[in-house]
């Protein structure tokens, strides 16, 4: 009994398949299906005599049954959607009247990031200056983020950098200074190398603290470098960088790889020196943190104090492009929020051909 019942439920899924083959529209393939549903159709009739099935035999039967009708309504469905799509696609073909006179559509271009476009002007800044630009890991071992940069462990200066250890034992490096004994290393003296790249803090971010954000590097170490040439290259920087002449003022600051060692502030971009959130109301940014560099430091690197000094400055690359371009709060670079990462310059008129295009 049961295995009459597979055969025709068997022949009622090769009927649909036929009647699908042969359905050229969505009416058509609605039709199919209803006849073969409908009372005298060969489901519809399996469907029926369901119910006059011997009790014994009934649950299996009717599972079998409806299984078949629900693959049945499935297949249809399915190849009504794909009957439909393609007329869809016809109709928009057949719609589309285009004037070949007309002007291209203007395609959106992408922009380097702010930060990119400032460390590139640097780069070219230095570049004509003599300077190579040299990269570091941004997992660091202790020994160049801290030990060789003349902080030893337990020394209180490692405070001033809240970071994120690694369970391996290294570290996210908290600044681009270890670069400076790797290329003491790589290269040795005389050398003029600058280190932009990405650094890490363990903080509590606000507008102008960010977790992660860039730096750049620099070092010079030559016979007879003196406060002088550090000072020169900074002003120069800066100029170049904002195209016009920069107030800057030099505190004496506190890093244990350099001595002296200064904080070199700009007045705020963003305010014009009146205060803001952003220069924390005090007018003045903090952006070069400079100083001669330690001979500790020049040891560790392999280099002989007695014969050469050098100058090193830690550029805060973000900070200056939020000054460059106005960008009032930090969190926004690395949001990916148009409006703050979208250049002024790039923002109207003709699209700006960047460098490694
Ligand atoms: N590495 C320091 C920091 O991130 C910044 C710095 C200060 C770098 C003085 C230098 C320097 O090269 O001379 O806080």
């Amino acid at each position: 009994m049961l295995e009459e019942l597979t055969a025709e439920v068997k022949q009622a899924l090769a009927e649909a398949e036929q009647l699908i083959a042969a359905a050229k529209t969505v009416d058509e393939l609605r039709q199919a299906e209803s006849r073969l549903m409908g009372k005298q159709g060969t489901l519809g009739k399996l469907l029926a005599s369901i119910g006059k099935l011997p009790a014994e035999h009934r649950g299996a039967a009717g599972k079998e049954i409806n299984l078949a009708k629900k693959a049945i309504t499935e297949r249809f469905a399915c190849v009504r959607t794909v009957i439909e799509q393609a007329a869809d696609k016809q109709a928009a073909v057949g719609a589309q009247a285009y004037d070949p006179t007309l002007p291209a559509p203007v395609v959106p271009r992408g922009s380097v990031h702010p930060v990119t476009a400032v460390q590139w002007e640097v780069e070219d800044i230095m570049a004509r200056l003599g300077f190579v630009v040299v990269a570091g890991p941004e997992m660091e071992t202790d020994y160049y983020n801290f030990e060789a940069l003349n902080i030893p462990a337990m020394h209180p200066a490692r405070d001033m950098q809240d970071t994120f250890w690694l369970t391996n034992g290294w570290l996210l490096r908290t600044h681009t200074s270890p670069c400076q004994v790797r290329a003491m290393e790589k290269l040795g003296p005389p050398l003029r190398v600058i280190a932009p790249g990405r650094v890490f803090r363990y903080e509590t971010e606000d507008a102008s603290h960010g977790n992660t954000f860039h730096q750049l590097e620099g070092l010079m170490i030559d016979r007879r470098i003196s406060i002088a040439n550090l000072i020169g290259v900074m002003k120069l920087i800066l100029v170049e960088v904002f195209k016009r002449d920069i107030k800057v003022r030099l505190r004496p600051g506190f890093f244990p790889f350099v001595e002296p060692g200064f904080e070199l502030d700009m007045s705020c971009e963003i305010c014009g020196g009146s205060g803001c959130a952003t220069c924390k109301r005090s007018g003045w940014v903090e952006i070069l943190p400079c100083g001669m560099v330690h001979p500790n430091v020049l040891r560790f690197g392999g280099i002989d104090p007695h014969e050469y000094t050098g100058f090193a400055f830690g550029m805060g690359l973000t900070r200056l492009a939020m000054m460059r371009y106005g960008v009032q709060d930090i969190r926004g670079l690395n949001s990916g929020d148009l409006r703050a990462i979208i250049r002024p310059e790039q923002r109207n008129g003709p699209a700006i051909i960047e460098k490694n295009e």
